[in-house]
């Protein structure tokens, strides 16, 4: 018997005005899998993207997590309960902190309600606060940034960024993350650094992901499916291999 998807979207729309930015979309993400989003800039992936994890309300459409319904949900609650976490485009961290900090203080946010986050003291918040001390010196490492630990964040180039970024995502251990363009702006050695990251989570923590991405190496050596929007609709699914040849997409993305 095959397990039930993880992520379960139903005939998402999304319209601004008279923009129809997404019309009928709909996909299942299987368990462990990384499954690739792409299109044209415009094409409704990050409004995709949106309507998924409770950004916005899509106008129509289900989404299903793990076998619970959380239409509605909002962002916060999606991510705390359900244990689903994205990425924008732009990156973020606490500029001030150093990578250490950054991480402990994401992991922070998921393990205490938020009167404890900001009151928290005692043995057991310590303890908790240990534990988290150890698994970001982990996921540090992994990300190779064990360097630069000690680095207020917002002195490190756009990629080291990412990668602080994507590491903190790993802290409160999700079942799946959406990444919004993770390789936009980086450097060659970077982005083999998180790709290499993103493989990790993959394989090692049994995390599943869906991934928008411009750069169709990435995509070709990290994804297992694609999935192709143009115009707000499904244009393509198939193999990377199948989705470089296929001339729709190819006329319509890649270039001819
Ligand atoms: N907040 C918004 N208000 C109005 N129009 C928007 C908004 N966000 C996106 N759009 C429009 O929706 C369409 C899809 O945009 P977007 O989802 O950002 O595409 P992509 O991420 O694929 O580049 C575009 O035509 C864009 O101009
Ligand atoms: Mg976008």
């Amino acid at each position: 018997m095959t397990m039930p998807a993880i992520l379960k979207i139903e005939q998402i729309s999304k319209s601004y005005g008279a923009v129809k930015a997404v019309s009928d979309v709909s996909l299942e993400l299987q368990r462990g899998e990384i499954l690739g989003l792409i299109g044209p800039n415009g094409s409704g992936k990050s409004t995709f993207f949106d309507c998924v994890t409770g950004l916005g309300t899509p106008d129509h459409g289900r989404v299903q997590l793990d076998g619970t319904d959380i239409t509605g949900w909002p962002l916060n609650r999606i991510a705390r309960e359900g244990r689903m976490l994205r990425s924008f485009q732009k990156t973020v961290v606490f500029s001030a902190l150093d990578v250490e900090e950054n991480l402990v203080i994401a992991g922070q946010m998921f393990a205490f309600d938020s009167t404890r986050a900001t009151f928290g003291i005692g043995t057991e918040t310590a303890a908790i606060v240990e534990e988290l001390r150890i698994r970001a010196r982990e996921l540090i490492k992994l990300t190779g940034l064990w360097d630069v630990r000690h680095m207020p964040a917002g002195k490190l180039s756009g990629g080291q960024q990412k990668l602080i970024q994507f590491a903190s995502m790993l802290m409160p251990k999700p079942k799946v993350i959406l990444l919004d363009e993770p390789m936009a702006g980086i450097n060659p050695k970077l982005i083999e650094q998180v790709v290499e990251a993103i493989r990790y989570a993959n394989t090692q923590l049994g995390i599943s992901f869906l991934i928008i991405e411009h750069n169709i190496d990435v995509v070709t050596s990290l994804c297992q499916r694609v999935i192709v929007l143009d115009q707000g609709q499904m244009l393509a699914q198939g193999t990377p291999q199948e989705i470089v040849i296929n001339p729709l997409v190819r006329e319509a993305y890649l270039g001819g």
